[in-house]
């Protein structure tokens, strides 16, 4: 990889800010962060001019690909006007654009981040049902909240998460931190996920004093697990059952599964939901949305739900625009963007397989992770480290196409601007990339 100007740039970077990048998961154990200057479509170009076919988006948000002509125009259009926050008429637009797609969303409020509308949607979960305690699994990302992010557990009779890291498990090594405040997991429940018994035992127990169910409603974050026939119906009835509410996170899910996400693509509708990423289309905004009922909480001022930069008209702009541009056409673009993702996968795996790898594609066409499985399935976080590696060497060969060009960080992320002929491209990488795995990994 040609990084010599980036690694200048790294050195500069590192003296004044710490680890040299803004966001942990963006170090590279194996090489300096490539700095881009500009993308157009599918494609990066970093400060030394190398071109990438990029199918990390920004890590998602990127659904309609790089300077979007449509997406550019509305913000130009609205910086021209307003760029500071305040009470805006495109506030009530973009959340009405939620509403008509989004299956649970009766109401909806805008915040910053994922992580901001993720702790936001937990208050307001508690607020409604009175009660305090979570649930959250084993193996999903949900921002990086004290009480959400890392954890394991050792008890699961009574599977309180407590501080510390699994040596045999790099996600638990990637999510775990210091610096947590003392009683940050005493508030919630760490259970294995795709795992109905589990949960049924849990609530039978607990039920009562459980406030909210928080889950990614395909476990996109770690091996890219679907959700096992059944599973989500059957976690939707126990929720309601015990008065639990449901909250997809879907912030990876949301606006890239389809226009009404995951709910809408499993015909499953929780209580409450969170979106960032895709929504937004690469401006920083996120929204929590739900039952009117539940989101009563905020209209009768009994939670504080506040931020300087809620809705501000620059993230509205780009949430209107992303939303029209993914309906135009009835929904071409997701015809696109499902169609070459397919194509992508079936073709990937096609190689992985005369290759004689077991690297293994799981997700869905606009999203599909990396593993490395001998069993060619892993359905949860416990199946993926009884597995072994299947992470890091996902990982591992992530990073030996971005040495070939291609972007993956551990997802393969279509948007509606790749083509036919970058996916030629890309499996020509792969074909390299492969040859080094297999070398890499003995
Ligand atoms: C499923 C999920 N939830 C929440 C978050 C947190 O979002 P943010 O990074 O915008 O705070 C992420 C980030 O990757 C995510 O993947």
């Amino acid at each position: 990889m040609t990084d010599t100007n980036s690694r200048k740039h790294f050195e500069r970077a590192r003296q004044v800010i710490p680890g040299g990048v803004q966001s942990n998961y963006r170090k590279s154990p194996y090489h300096v962060p490539v700095y881009f200057s500009h993308g157009k479509g599918a494609r990066l170009y970093d400060i030394d001019g190398k071109e990438y076919i990029d199918y990390s988006l920004c890590y998602g948000p990127a659904i309609l690909g790089h300077s979007n002509e449509h997406l550019r125009r509305a913000l130009v259009r609205q910086a021209s006007k307003m760029y500071s926050s305040g009470v805006n008429t495109l506030e009530y637009t973009a959340a009405a654009k939620i509403c008509r797609h989004v299956p649970c969303a009766e109401q909806v409020r805008f915040a910053c981040s994922g992580t901001e509308a993720v702790y936001n949607a937990l208050r307001v979960a508690r607020a409604y049902t009175g009660r305090n305690m979570v649930v959250r699994f084993n193996g999903h990302y949900n921002g990086c909240l004290d009480s959400l992010i890392g954890g394991i557990v050792q008890d699961i009779g009574c599977p309180v998460p407590v501080d510390g890291e699994r040596g045999d498990d790099t996600f638990s090594q990637l999510s775990n931190t210091l610096g947590r405040a003392k009683h940050a997991f005493h508030d919630s429940y760490m259970i294995e996920w795709n795992d109905l018994e589990a949960l049924d035992t849990l609530l039978r127990q607990y039920g009562d004093d459980i406030a909210a169910l928080y889950m990614e409603p395909v476990m996109i974050n770690l091996n890219g697990c679907l959700p096992e026939p059944g599973y989500l119906e059957g976690v939707r009835e126990l929720c309601t059952r015990h008065g639990v509410v449901l909250i997809f996170d879907e912030v990876v899910t949301g606006f890239r599964m389809g226009l009404g996400g995951a709910q809408a693509h499993f015909g499953v509708i929780p209580d409450m939901a969170i979106f960032a990423k895709a929504m937004g289309g690469g401006v920083p905004v996120s929204a929590f949305c739900g039952k009117r009922e539940i989101m009563d909480v905020i209209t009768r001022t009994e939670v504080i739900a506040a931020g300087t930069y809620n809705g501000h008209p620059l993230a509205m702009a780009a949430v209107i625009a992303t939303i029209e541009e993914l309906e135009k056409d009835d929904g071409a673009a997701f015809e696109r963007i499902n169609t070459l993702g397919n194509v992508l996968a079936d073709r990937l795996r096609d190689r992985f397989r005369r290759h004689g790898v077991p690297l293994i594609l799981q997700g869905f066409p606009g999203a599909w992770t990396i593993a490395y499985s001998e069993a060619g399935k892993i359905i949860n976080h416990r199946d993926s480290v009884e597995q072994g590696d299947t992470w890091a060497k996902g990982l591992l060969f992530s990073e030996l196409m971005s040495k070939y060009g291609v972007i993956v960080q551990a997802r393969f992320c279509t948007s509606a601007a790749h083509t036919d002929s970058e996916v030629d491209e890309t499996l020509q990488c792969a074909d390299k990339a492969i040859e080094e795995f297999k070398i890499e990994t003995g």
